[in-house]
């Protein structure tokens, strides 16, 4: 039995949370290895809707093991509150099921307003981020001066370790002359909540070492996608973490070769939040119409979902860079309306044609696509749960997308609801 990755190929929002959801009646923990409050993955079971951020979504289940990795980033109130948030729609949240690394770093007030005042000053060229503190937080990790779950455990640590951020920030802050960040408030407000936190804090890496021995079967469960990606996605316009699949052991403290099946999640037609180029992007009718049908709004910030053609070449790219094994597509049901559907199967740049996305921004804009044109079924496939039952243009769709990203399909979703969901190969049993 395998332990499976799941990740995002595209922009995000491909639907992780409810397969992952779906999946883990097969898996005893699900792990949650970067990102943070940034993520919102929906899960819909039985007509009940539950927007998750930070908490893995197998806390829906009952006797499933929860953990928050220390790759992640965590903003301590918006845990708290999605805590309660959940656990009031009759959810169990105890020591027992919610695991928390004591070595994840922490959101704080300042990593937020810092993120927020980039933001407004960047004018034109900013990234439209979720301004939830993500990319300061990660910037303050890897700078050596955050602060993690384990220093919540002193007033002494705190003070020590607050000294030392805050002048990083205060410096910046006064450079762009903001009001200086005071201590003193934080850290009363920390040492508040800190119990709170603490009781679920462990070293994750011995949990799932432990796990390991006794075959025990885990989820990773990715945030964003891979063209999100500090080093592989369209840089700048990316998160601050790796998304892909090998950040998985890093994020959690075990060994690559722990994770035996990744499982790229991808939308049958493209979306992205925030700013960047977006080469299949649709500004017309049919933008709108998969917007609409596909309820493209975000989870976390309410902000229309930008939409397009299914990108193949793309889908591809993030393939190869992170090893994906097999794919889930997702809101295949949002088609069903549409004459012709089109799938990008080359770029054009400068009367080139190109087989992949270049690095340069510059280029990435520039991009024009090629598109390969298929008939649409005209047919709701919402809710269809077995293959043969699609129709014939939905088939032959999904088998030459699959033929040209070079990876298996091993499900199809149709509808949000946990169940609506094709099953092809089952990662867990497949390699
Ligand atoms: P995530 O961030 O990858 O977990 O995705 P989100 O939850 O942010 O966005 C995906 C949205 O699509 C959610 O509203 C889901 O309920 C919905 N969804 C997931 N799968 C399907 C599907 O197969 N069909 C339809 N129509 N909606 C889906
Ligand atoms: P899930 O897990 C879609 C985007 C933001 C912005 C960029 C940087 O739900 O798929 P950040 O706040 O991370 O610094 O923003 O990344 N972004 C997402 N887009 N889904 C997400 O998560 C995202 N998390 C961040 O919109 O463009
Ligand atoms: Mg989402």
């Amino acid at each position: 039995m395998n332990n499976v990755a799941v990740i995002g190929s595209q922009w995000g929002d491909e639907g992780k949370g409810k397969i992952v959801d779906w999946l883990s009646s097969e898996a005893d923990v699900v792990v949650r290895f970067q990102g943070g409050h940034n993520a919102g993955h929906t899960l819909v079971i039985n007509g009940v809707t539950y927007k998750l951020r930070l908490l893995p979504s197998g806390i829906v289940r009952e006797n499933k093991i929860s953990i928050i990795g220390n790759g992640v980033v965590i903003d301590p109130w918006a845990l708290l509150e999605e805590i309660e948030e959940i656990r009031s729609k009759g959810v169990k949240i105890t020591t027992e099921n919610l695991i928390i690394s004591e070595s994840a770093n922490l959101i704080l007030p300042f990593h937020k307003e810092m993120d927020e005042i980039r933001e407004d000053i960047a004018g034109k060229s900013k990234i439209g981020t979720t301004r939830r503190g993500i990319g300061p937080a990660y910037e303050d990790k890897v700078g050596r001066r955050s602060i993690r779950v384990m220093d919540l455990i002193s007033k002494k640590n705190l003070d020590q370790r607050l000294e030392t951020v805050l002048m990083h920030h205060n410096a910046i802050r006064k450079g762009l002359g903001k009001k200086l960040f005071e201590k003193n408030k934080l850290i009363k407000d920390l040492l508040d909540i800190a119990p709170k936190i603490l009781i679920h804090s462990q070293p994750v890496w011995k949990r799932i070492d432990q796990l390991t021995k006794n075959k025990k079967k885990i989820l990773f469960e990715g945030a964003q996608g891979i063209l999100l990606d500090v080093d592989h996605g369209t840089y700048p316009f990316v998160t601050s973490s790796n998304t892909v699949a090998s950040s998985a052991a890093t994020g959690v403290g075990c060994g690559p070769q722990k994770i035996n099946y990744v499982l790229g999640i991808t939308k049958a037609y493209t979306t992205r939040v925030g700013e960047g180029p977006f080469p299949t992007e649709l500004s017309d009718s049919i933008g709108e119409e998969l917007g609409i049908r596909g309820k493209e709004f975000g989870t976390v910030t309410s902000r229309k979902r930008r939409c397009g053609w299914f990108d193949g070449v793309l889908v591809r790219q993030t393939i190869k860079i992170s090893g994906i094994n097999g794919i889930a597509l997702t809101k295949l049901d949002v088609l069903d309306t549409l004459k012709e559907i089109k799938m990008c199967i080359a770029y054009e740049l400068n009367g080139k044609k190109i087989d992949y996305l270049p690095a340069s921004v510059e280029d990435q804009i520039k991009v024009k696509p090629v598109y390969r044109l298929f008939k649409g079924w005209l047919k709701s496939t919402r809710g269809i749960k077995k293959f043969e039952e699609l129709p014939q243009n939905a088939k032959d769709y999904i088998n030459e997308l699959e033929k040209f990203i070079e990876a298996k399909v091993s499900s199809v979703s149709t509808s949000p609801e946990r169940n609506d969901t094709i099953l092809i190969q089952d990662p867990f049993k497949s390699n």
